[in-house]
């Protein structure tokens, strides 16, 4: 059932092109600049009260809350908190009723997460659970219920269900944002229009694969390796360094950049190979000075960036192209780079990719 593919993660990996499409399908008219989302049981008011979003989650979900976090305040202008399933649940929280809690789970099986939702139910507010598995235990335990429907996922490691969640928050966002006046029509419009070229450009990250494969082999003997980006492309950095932990088992660490020259930075030695996600936006002049930085200390630069970027061959030692699109989406593409180079690096070490030690598909104890 792997269709050809030596690893079900790699072919999970080839998915992304018809998964991404299966989570908005539906949901989107560009016309209007609106997102439908009618699973969602909140009123007007509701949504005009919400003061908080708390997201709940564990490993890589908790990495596409964070992408949410920036989503939310960005686009729906509402203050958003990420928290670990497992310190939320023996935390003092300060929630209200109009707090928006959204539990973040592929399997919607994991035990702190549930056990984190079960806790919010003392507040009597709303609360959203984004999930993979129809059906699953948190499907009974939150009010409202987005599938990513991204279809089975049987490699141990998270891929396309980690796109998926991507895509729900962006829908999420923009569906909040536009119900609270926050979100300009036209801006929801381009976001709409983007999102469905996306399909297309995960193809095109694809297409690379020879490429990373041969980027990633080439530094697969390295012991550790760094992950940076500044704002979408931080938790995008966060999540490329679970993956190459879990697949590989080599030490990686995800940082956001401007973190670096607080401590970090003492590790580098020469020829330490750090990854940095360096599309175009707000920061990309602070992640070139970044780049620098590390480079300064000898490390071997691989820059994920804008295909036709002509002024980061100036910093990096090598470049892996992504489409170009709105830096908002462009996360996705740079984590779909990410997981072929995480791929590659544990195939060329001759792990076990699809089951990698110690790590179990569905953690449902605590
Ligand atoms: C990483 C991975 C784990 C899960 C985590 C949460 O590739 O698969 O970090 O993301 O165990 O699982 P769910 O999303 O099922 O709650």
């Amino acid at each position: 059932e792997k269709s050809g593919y030596a690893h079900f993660m790699l072919k999970e990996i080839h998915e992304q092109t018809r998964s991404l499409q299966k989570t908005f399908a539906g949901k989107l008219s560009e016309l209007e600049g609106n997102v439908q989302l009618p699973e969602l049981k909140l009123t007007d008011e509701q949504i005009r009260n919400i003061g908080r979003v708390e997201m709940i989650a564990c490993g890589t979900s908790w990495n596409a809350g964070l992408f949410g976090k920036y989503l939310l305040e960005g686009l729906a202008g509402i203050h958003t908190d990420v928290s670990a399933a497992s310190e939320f649940r023996y935390r003092d929280p300060v929630m209200d009723c109009n707090t928006l809690t959204i539990a973040i789970t592929q399997s919607g099986e994991t035990a702190d997460t549930l056990a984190a939702i079960r806790n919010v139910a003392q507040y009597e507010s709303s609360t959203i659970a984004i999930t993979n598995v129809v059906g699953s235990t948190i499907t009974r335990e939150a009010d409202n219920v987005v599938y990513t429907h991204a279809g089975p996922e049987i490699g141990v490691a998270a891929t396309k269900t980690f796109t998926a969640q991507l895509i729900a928050l962006y829908l999420l966002a923009v569906h909040l944002g536009r119900r609270r006046n926050y979100l300009l029509p036209d801006e929801a419009k381009a976001i709409i229009k983007n999102l469905k070229e996306l399909p297309g450009n995960v193809q095109q990250v694809l297409n690379q694969r020879d490429i990373i494969r041969k980027y990633a082999a080439r530094y697969a003997a390295n012991r550790d390796y760094y992950f940076i980006g500044r704002g979408l492309n931080y938790p995008a950095a966060l999540e490329a360094a679970l993956k190459l932990k879990e697949i590989s088992y080599i030490h990686a660490e995800g940082y956001a950049a401007g973190e670096l020259k607080h401590g970090p930075l003492a590790l580098l030695e020469n020829g330490t190979p750090v990854v940095a996600i360096v599309t175009k936006g707000r920061t990309y002049e602070k992640m070139l000075s970044n780049i620098k930085e590390v480079k300064a200390r000898g490390a071997e630069v691989i820059a994920v960036a804008d295909a036709g970027d002509r002024e980061i061959g100036k910093y990096a030692d090598i470049v892996i192209p992504v489409p170009v699109t709105n830096p908002l989406l462009s996360p996705v593409l740079s984590s779909v780079a990410l997981q072929l180079f995480a791929y590659y690096t544990a195939l060329e070490k001759g792990c076990e990719i699809d089951k990698p030690r110690n790590l179990a598909k569905s953690v449902t104890v605590e």
